[in-house]
Protein backbone atom coordinates (compact mmCIF):
# COMPACT_ATOMS: atom_id res chain seq x y z
CA UNK A 1 0.00 0.00 0.00
CA UNK A 2 1.15 3.04 -1.21
CA UNK A 3 2.36 5.55 1.94
CA UNK A 4 1.50 9.54 1.71
CA UNK A 5 3.67 12.02 3.11
CA UNK A 6 2.37 15.15 3.08
CA UNK A 7 5.00 18.07 3.03
CA UNK A 8 4.39 21.04 4.90
CA UNK A 9 6.98 23.77 3.30
CA UNK A 10 4.56 25.94 2.18
CA UNK A 11 2.19 25.86 5.41
CA UNK A 12 2.18 29.57 7.41
CA UNK A 13 3.78 28.97 10.29
CA UNK A 14 1.05 29.53 12.31
CA UNK A 15 -1.06 27.46 9.98
CA UNK A 16 0.68 24.42 11.02
CA UNK A 17 -0.64 23.17 13.69
CA UNK A 18 -4.29 22.72 11.98
CA UNK A 19 -3.39 21.76 8.64
CA UNK A 20 -1.39 19.15 10.38
CA UNK A 21 -4.66 17.69 12.13
CA UNK A 22 -6.19 17.78 9.23
CA UNK A 23 -3.92 16.18 7.45
CA UNK A 24 -3.85 13.30 10.10
CA UNK A 25 -7.42 12.66 10.27
CA UNK A 26 -7.89 13.11 6.29
CA UNK A 27 -5.35 9.85 6.28
CA UNK A 28 -2.29 11.02 6.04
CA UNK A 29 0.74 7.85 6.57
CA UNK A 30 3.36 10.44 7.48
CA UNK A 31 4.13 14.07 7.80
CA UNK A 32 7.15 14.99 6.13
CA UNK A 33 8.71 18.10 7.46
CA UNK A 34 11.64 20.08 5.58
CA UNK A 35 14.53 21.00 7.41
CA UNK A 36 16.80 23.81 5.93
CA UNK A 37 18.96 26.50 7.45
CA UNK A 38 20.37 27.77 4.60
CA UNK A 39 23.58 25.42 4.20
CA UNK A 40 22.62 22.45 1.63
CA UNK A 41 20.28 24.84 0.30
CA UNK A 42 19.78 28.52 0.60
CA UNK A 43 16.19 28.58 1.85
CA UNK A 44 15.07 28.76 4.91
CA UNK A 45 12.32 26.41 6.63
CA UNK A 46 11.72 24.36 10.05
CA UNK A 47 13.85 23.63 12.81
CA UNK A 48 13.46 21.55 15.33
CA UNK A 49 11.25 23.06 17.29
CA UNK A 50 8.67 22.69 14.89
CA UNK A 51 8.81 19.01 14.99
CA UNK A 52 8.46 18.91 18.68
CA UNK A 53 5.27 21.12 17.96
CA UNK A 54 4.10 18.97 15.37
CA UNK A 55 4.81 15.80 18.28
CA UNK A 56 2.30 16.66 20.26
CA UNK A 57 -0.42 17.13 17.66
CA UNK A 58 -0.35 13.87 15.72
CA UNK A 59 0.77 9.48 16.00
CA UNK A 60 1.57 9.79 12.82
CA UNK A 61 5.02 8.54 11.51
CA UNK A 62 7.15 12.53 11.38
CA UNK A 63 9.39 12.32 8.36
CA UNK A 64 11.97 14.89 8.81
CA UNK A 65 14.03 15.57 5.67
CA UNK A 66 17.25 16.99 6.87
CA UNK A 67 18.31 19.74 4.05
CA UNK A 68 21.27 21.00 6.19
CA UNK A 69 25.25 20.39 6.74
CA UNK A 70 26.72 19.10 8.91
CA UNK A 71 24.70 16.78 10.29
CA UNK A 72 25.98 15.26 13.01
CA UNK A 73 25.80 18.11 15.54
CA UNK A 74 22.56 18.39 14.93
CA UNK A 75 21.29 14.70 15.43
CA UNK A 76 20.88 14.33 18.95
CA UNK A 77 18.06 17.53 18.58
CA UNK A 78 16.47 16.36 15.69
CA UNK A 79 15.91 12.65 17.49
CA UNK A 80 15.02 14.58 20.90
CA UNK A 81 12.65 16.29 19.14
CA UNK A 82 10.35 13.37 18.31
CA UNK A 83 11.75 12.46 14.66
CA UNK A 84 10.43 8.69 13.65
CA UNK A 85 12.64 8.88 10.28
CA UNK A 86 15.40 10.93 9.78
CA UNK A 87 16.61 11.50 6.23
CA UNK A 88 19.96 13.47 5.25
CA UNK A 89 22.03 13.90 2.04
CA UNK A 90 24.67 11.30 2.48
CA UNK A 91 27.15 13.69 0.20
CA UNK A 92 27.39 16.35 2.80
CA UNK A 93 29.41 13.86 5.31
CA UNK A 94 32.02 12.04 4.79
CA UNK A 95 30.72 9.17 7.15
CA UNK A 96 27.42 8.66 6.32
CA UNK A 97 27.07 5.25 7.62
CA UNK A 98 28.12 6.13 11.07
CA UNK A 99 25.06 8.60 11.14
CA UNK A 100 23.04 5.66 9.73
CA UNK A 101 24.06 3.60 12.57
CA UNK A 102 24.06 6.19 15.39
CA UNK A 103 20.16 6.60 14.18
CA UNK A 104 19.43 3.14 14.95
CA UNK A 105 20.92 2.40 18.27
CA UNK A 106 18.60 5.63 18.85
CA UNK A 107 15.39 3.70 17.38
CA UNK A 108 15.13 6.17 14.68
CA UNK A 109 14.60 4.71 11.49
CA UNK A 110 17.22 6.24 8.71
CA UNK A 111 16.96 7.69 5.50
CA UNK A 112 19.28 8.93 2.69
CA UNK A 113 18.08 11.20 0.35
CA UNK A 114 19.68 11.38 -3.13
CA UNK A 115 19.85 14.82 -5.14
CA UNK A 116 19.07 15.16 -8.31
CA UNK A 117 22.74 15.03 -9.39
CA UNK A 118 23.71 12.14 -7.54
CA UNK A 119 24.30 8.46 -8.95
CA UNK A 120 22.71 6.03 -6.68
CA UNK A 121 25.92 3.98 -7.21
CA UNK A 122 27.61 6.14 -5.42
CA UNK A 123 25.84 5.09 -2.05
CA UNK A 124 25.26 1.55 -2.76
CA UNK A 125 27.15 0.44 0.35
CA UNK A 126 24.62 1.94 2.39
CA UNK A 127 21.85 0.55 0.79
CA UNK A 128 21.56 -2.36 3.16
CA UNK A 129 21.39 -0.59 6.05
CA UNK A 130 18.78 2.23 5.42
CA UNK A 131 15.57 2.34 5.69
CA UNK A 132 14.22 4.97 3.34
CA UNK A 133 15.61 6.58 0.24
CA UNK A 134 14.43 9.64 -1.25
CA UNK A 135 14.70 9.99 -4.45
CA UNK A 136 14.63 13.77 -5.41
CA UNK A 137 12.51 14.78 -8.41
CA UNK A 138 12.75 18.09 -7.65
CA UNK A 139 16.31 20.21 -6.72
CA UNK A 140 16.03 20.66 -3.33
CA UNK A 141 15.49 24.07 -1.68
CA UNK A 142 11.75 25.14 -3.01
CA UNK A 143 8.40 23.47 -2.66
CA UNK A 144 5.97 24.25 -6.07
CA UNK A 145 8.95 22.95 -8.69
CA UNK A 146 7.89 20.83 -12.07
CA UNK A 147 8.84 17.00 -11.56
CA UNK A 148 12.02 16.11 -12.71
CA UNK A 149 11.28 12.73 -15.54
CA UNK A 150 14.51 11.49 -15.74
CA UNK A 151 14.41 10.62 -12.01
CA UNK A 152 11.99 8.34 -12.85
CA UNK A 153 14.84 5.65 -14.23
CA UNK A 154 16.65 6.50 -10.73
CA UNK A 155 13.74 4.74 -9.20
CA UNK A 156 13.54 1.97 -11.37
CA UNK A 157 17.30 1.15 -11.21
CA UNK A 158 16.38 1.15 -7.53
CA UNK A 159 13.60 -0.54 -7.19
CA UNK A 160 15.53 -3.39 -9.32
CA UNK A 161 18.70 -3.53 -7.25
CA UNK A 162 16.25 -3.92 -3.83
CA UNK A 163 14.50 -7.03 -5.66
CA UNK A 164 17.39 -8.66 -7.05
CA UNK A 165 19.50 -7.89 -3.56
CA UNK A 166 16.57 -8.25 -1.03
CA UNK A 167 17.24 -4.78 0.36
CA UNK A 168 14.11 -3.67 3.06
CA UNK A 169 14.74 0.08 2.23
CA UNK A 170 11.16 1.90 1.07
CA UNK A 171 11.88 4.36 -2.04
CA UNK A 172 10.37 7.83 -1.62
CA UNK A 173 9.88 10.33 -3.99
CA UNK A 174 9.89 13.85 -3.11
CA UNK A 175 9.06 17.03 -5.35
CA UNK A 176 6.53 18.03 -7.72
CA UNK A 177 4.15 14.76 -6.88
CA UNK A 178 0.83 15.36 -8.10
CA UNK A 179 -1.87 12.58 -9.91
CA UNK A 180 0.32 12.30 -12.98
CA UNK A 181 4.03 11.92 -11.70
CA UNK A 182 2.63 10.21 -8.55
CA UNK A 183 1.38 7.24 -10.67
CA UNK A 184 4.46 7.41 -13.04
CA UNK A 185 6.52 7.09 -9.14
CA UNK A 186 4.13 4.31 -8.12
CA UNK A 187 4.50 2.20 -11.58
CA UNK A 188 8.61 2.47 -10.67
CA UNK A 189 8.21 0.98 -7.55
CA UNK A 190 7.97 4.45 -5.17
CA UNK A 191 6.34 3.25 -1.63
CA UNK A 192 6.18 6.64 -0.11
CA UNK A 193 4.93 10.07 -1.96
CA UNK A 194 6.00 13.31 -0.78
CA UNK A 195 3.42 15.09 -1.89
CA UNK A 196 3.75 18.93 -1.36
CA UNK A 197 1.71 22.12 -3.00
CA UNK A 198 -0.23 19.65 -5.07
CA UNK A 199 -1.93 18.73 -2.18
CA UNK A 200 -1.87 21.45 0.09
CA UNK A 201 -2.97 24.31 -2.25
CA UNK A 202 -6.30 22.68 -2.12
CA UNK A 203 -9.23 23.33 0.69
CA UNK A 204 -9.36 21.25 3.42
CA UNK A 205 -12.49 19.46 2.80
CA UNK A 206 -10.32 17.71 -0.22
CA UNK A 207 -7.58 16.30 1.61
CA UNK A 208 -8.80 12.74 2.38
CA UNK A 209 -10.36 12.29 -1.26
CA UNK A 210 -6.48 13.27 -2.48
CA UNK A 211 -4.96 11.77 -0.19
CA UNK A 212 -7.33 8.43 -0.69
CA UNK A 213 -6.79 8.61 -5.00
CA UNK A 214 -3.52 7.94 -4.95
CA UNK A 215 -3.80 4.68 -3.13
C1 LIG B 1 12.06 20.23 -1.65
C2 LIG B 1 11.36 19.48 -0.55
C3 LIG B 1 10.05 18.85 -0.92
C4 LIG B 1 9.02 19.81 -1.40
C5 LIG B 1 7.81 19.10 -1.92
O1 LIG B 1 13.32 20.56 -1.26
O2 LIG B 1 12.19 18.46 -0.08
O3 LIG B 1 9.57 18.08 0.18
O4 LIG B 1 8.61 20.67 -0.40
O5 LIG B 1 6.90 20.07 -2.35
P1 LIG B 1 6.18 19.99 -3.76
O6 LIG B 1 5.33 18.75 -3.72
O7 LIG B 1 5.42 21.24 -3.84
O8 LIG B 1 7.26 19.87 -4.80
ZN1 LIG C 1 11.44 16.99 1.37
Amino acid sequence: MIKISPSILNVKTENIASKVKKLDTAGADYIHIDVMNGTYVDNISFNSDIVKEIKKITSKVLDVHLMIKPIKPHLEEYINAGSDIITFHPEVENDPKGIIEFLKQNNIEAGIALHPKINILDYKELFSIVDQIIVMTVIPGYGGQKFIETQLNKINELNELRKLKKYKFNISADGGINHQSGRECIKNGVDVLAVGSFLLSKPETEFAKIINSFK
